[in-house]
């Protein structure tokens, strides 16, 4: 279900006019629907029904406080990669034993947070990592749930930037030095090995890359004899940006786990971000000026690339609507830019666009994963407002960052 669509001629969120709320909040700003979150996770949890996973939400996709408690209400754990994330998961009131910790720079601080904090699993990316663990956890009087996290050399055709299961990319350990650890862990007095994690990267839509991880993780089971409690099987479930982009199957996804589960007695763990958070949320952006050159239309908008980064840094693709349509359609060669100084600050090409001037609004669509949590102070801009729609109603879930602070540092 589409919860943010065009109603008539009017973008709409839930039951609002995306235009009313441009009366009422200063743009730009990102607007959410609380039911197309509500329902994205439901519709995850759904197709994973039968194994009943722990779905940790990946809270870099988006760290908004309200957004994290509205998904702790409804039964999600969360996936943090920094102090800041895990302070901020238990603040919104996620329970700990629902909280991996993953990343491959865990600091001396970091370490000692988490296993005070009692989160389920620490996921370890490095045999120095494991000792550090090990150490910090007897100067504490503990004994710590670590999970390894393997780098399974197998890259899920995605963005290169976006891409972390090939054997060149820092993240995790591979086959070998993956099993030569699990031996060494036993050795080890004050930590305790109880997951096998794995992330191969993000904006997956093929479940082909998903099963290969798979049967590599058998391949280590059956070297190690370990049955792990915890098979953590990270996120990368994409979502469709545009029409082209191929839809990722989830319940074809949800029959390979179920077929690999099948006669273990291990808990599947996901960490999806952009499946959830992706397409809950447009940026709300006034056009500022349109300027004629030789060949092109440049429309500039008041929402630039430190408000939504993906398309500088990742030449991703975001859809642009108008709040309103009408039925005027221009012909040419429109390039939907911000206001930032570089020319990567450009979000949009576009050969035809229904008929605007300046001063109207439009809406970068599916924003809602790694959107604003990219964003960035960059130009000395403020950060921008986020609201959240829920029926016909709404709320500020973020206040635009104010001037005065940004120019006292
Ligand atoms: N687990 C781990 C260990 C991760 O590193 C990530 C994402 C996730 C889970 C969540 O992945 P998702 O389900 O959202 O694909 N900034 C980029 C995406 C970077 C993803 C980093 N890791 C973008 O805007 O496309």
């Amino acid at each position: 279900m589409n919860y943010i669509k065009f109603s008539k001629n009017n973008l709409s969120v839930e039951k609002m006019s995306a235009l009313s709320l441009t009366k009422k909040y200063k743009t730009p700003f990102y607007c959410y629907s609380l039911a197309q979150l509500k329902s994205n996770f439901y519709n995850f949890s759904n197709a994973f029904k039968q194994i009943k996973p722990l779905i940790c939400f990946s809270v870099k996709s988006n760290s908004n406080f309200h957004l994290l408690k509205e998904l702790k209400k409804i039964g999600s754990g969360a996936d943090v990669v920094s102090a800041g994330e895990l302070l901020k998961a238990i603040k919104a009131g996620i329970q700990t034993k629902k909280i991996v910790f993953s990343g491959v720079g865990k600091t001396n601080e970091e370490i000692k947070l988490a296993i005070a904090k009692k989160v389920l699993l620490i996921n370890m990316e490095s045999e120095s990592e494991a000792n550090l663990i090990n150490k910090i956890s007897k100067k504490m009087s503990r004994i710590t749930s670590v999970g390894i996290r393997l780098n399974p050399n197998i890259i899920g055709k995605t963005n290169k930037k976006i891409s972390t299961g090939g054997k060149d990319d820092k993240f995790g350990l591979n086959k070998n030095d993956c099993i030569n650890l699990c031996k060494k862990i036993n050795k080890m007095t004050n930590i305790k090995l109880e997951g096998l994690s794995v992330h191969i990267g993000s904006q997956i839509t093929n479940t082909k890359p998903f099963k290969n991880v798979l049967s590599v993780i058998d391949g280590i089971i059956k070297k190690t004899k370990i049955n792990f409690k915890f098979i953590d099987l990270g996120g990368g479930m994409g979502i469709s940006y545009s029409k082209k982009d191929k839809k990722l199957n989830l319940n074809q996804y949800a029959k390979i786990v179920n077929k690999f589960i099948k006669n273990k007695k291990t808990k599947i763990i996901f960490e999806p971000g952009r499946f959830i958070a992706g397409n809950t949320s447009i940026l709300v952006s006034k056009i500022i000026y349109i300027k004629k050159s030789d060949k092109k239309t440049f429309i500039i908008l008041d929402a630039g690339m430190n408000d939504l980064l993906r398309p500088a840094l990742y030449n991703a693709h975001h859809n642009i609507v108008p709040l309103v349509k009408n039925n005027k359609i221009m012909k040419g060669n429109f390039e939907f830019v911000g206001p930032i100084c570089e020319s990567s600050d450009k979000f949009l090409v576009q050969k035809t666009f229904s008929k605007i001037r300046e001063g109207d609004y439009v809406g970068i669509t599916d924003v809602g994963a790694y959107g604003m949590s990219l964003a960035s102070n960059y130009n000395t801009r403020p950060i921008i407002a986020e609201v959240l729609v829920h029926g016909s109603g709404h709320k500020l879930i973020r206040k635009r960052q104010s001037l005065e602070s940004l120019i006292n540092n």
